[in-house]
């Protein structure tokens, strides 16, 4: 049986904490919003993995408003942070920081902020605004709250991923971004906490978007260039009756994809006012 993780939730108490564990241990952070499901837990196994016995994990779990427009979710996104860690302890996370809107933010909104470049305005980011600016900086103060040399995100939000770690490149963070392959339901319909708006009727229906994305996987394999592939799934989400906010291929750090090479098909689509963001690995051209 596992220990149970440590809770704090002021920066005073996890710096103590931080403090008291052995110098010589790895650090690796996973940073959520809470709401925890089968796909955060395998980010925390793979951080254990990662850091070894000897290694110090925190969860942190915050759900950050930064990152919110003012007509999104914020107030009612999920908590349900007793649960929460209990799957942390479950998995052996050493600590769970869930700190209040005013310790993390104690003089309210930064006016310091990291600037997410051009990749911060296409696709989710021009859906919302802003919102790419909240995520990395609020990323950015997790990783020096919790003083981690390693951090474990989810494929699951592609461009959140890449920018992740295009931040930590470009501004030459020394964190190690380790990206997790996409956790899924049974269905194939991809973990995430708003699944739970999700009706049962288009609950059902959600399996059409792993559909789709198999529906593209195919058609690059049997030789189609980006374009086709793009093609045939926005034809089966119309022929599906599925509002489409964007389907595109791109290269693995979302430029132009390529005629020939590995590729990223990512969708994100709407079932009634509940998103849903998916992506998978292509491979376009020919192959040896
Ligand atoms: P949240 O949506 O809670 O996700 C936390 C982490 O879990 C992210 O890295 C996300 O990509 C990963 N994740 C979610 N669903 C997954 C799945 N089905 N399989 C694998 N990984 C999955 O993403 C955020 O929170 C926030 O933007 C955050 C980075 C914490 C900043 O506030």
């Amino acid at each position: 049986m596992s220990l149970a993780a440590r809770v704090v939730s002021t920066r005073v108490a996890l710096t103590e904490q931080i403090k008291a564990a052995d110098p010589r241990s790895q650090r690796a952070v996973v940073p959520t919003m809470g709401a925890l499901h089968s796909g955060h837990a395998t980010l925390i196994d793979r951080a254990r993995e990662y850091v070894g016995d000897s290694g110090l994990v925190t969860v942190t779990i915050f759900v950050n408003p930064t990152q919110f427009a003012a007509n999104e979710d914020f107030d009612r996104y999920p908590r349900s942070l007793e649960a929460d860690v209990d799957l942390c302890s479950r998995h052996g996370a050493d600590l769970v920081f869930a700190p209040a809107v005013g310790d993390l933010y104690p003089g309210g909104a930064t006016q310091v902020t990291a600037d997410p470049g051009p990749l911060g305005l296409i696709y989710e980011g021009a859906i919302r605004p802003g919102h790419f600016q909240g995520v990395l900086t609020v990323v950015n103060k997790l990783f020096n709250m919790t003083q981690a040399q390693v951090g474990f995100f989810g494929e699951k939000d592609y461009q959140q991923l890449v920018l992740i770690t295009q931040m930590v490149r470009d501004l030459s963070m020394g964190v190690t971004v380790v990206g997790v392959p996409t956790v899924r339901e049974v269905d194939g319909l991809a973990m995430s906490s708003r699944n739970r708006y999700l009706n049962a009727a288009d609950r059902e229906r959600a399996e059409l978007v792993p559909t789709a994305m198999q529906i593209g996987v195919d058609v690059a394999n049997a030789g189609g260039d980006a374009d086709d592939v793009v093609v045939a799934v926005n034809k089966f989400f119309d022929e599906s009756d599925i509002d489409v906010d964007y389907v595109v291929v791109t290269n693995p750090d979302l430029g132009p994809a390529p005629a020939d090479g590995q590729a990223r098909l990512i969708v994100a689509v709407r079932l009634g006012s509940v998103r849903l963001l998916d992506n998978t690995s292509i491979h376009l051209g020919a192959r040896q």
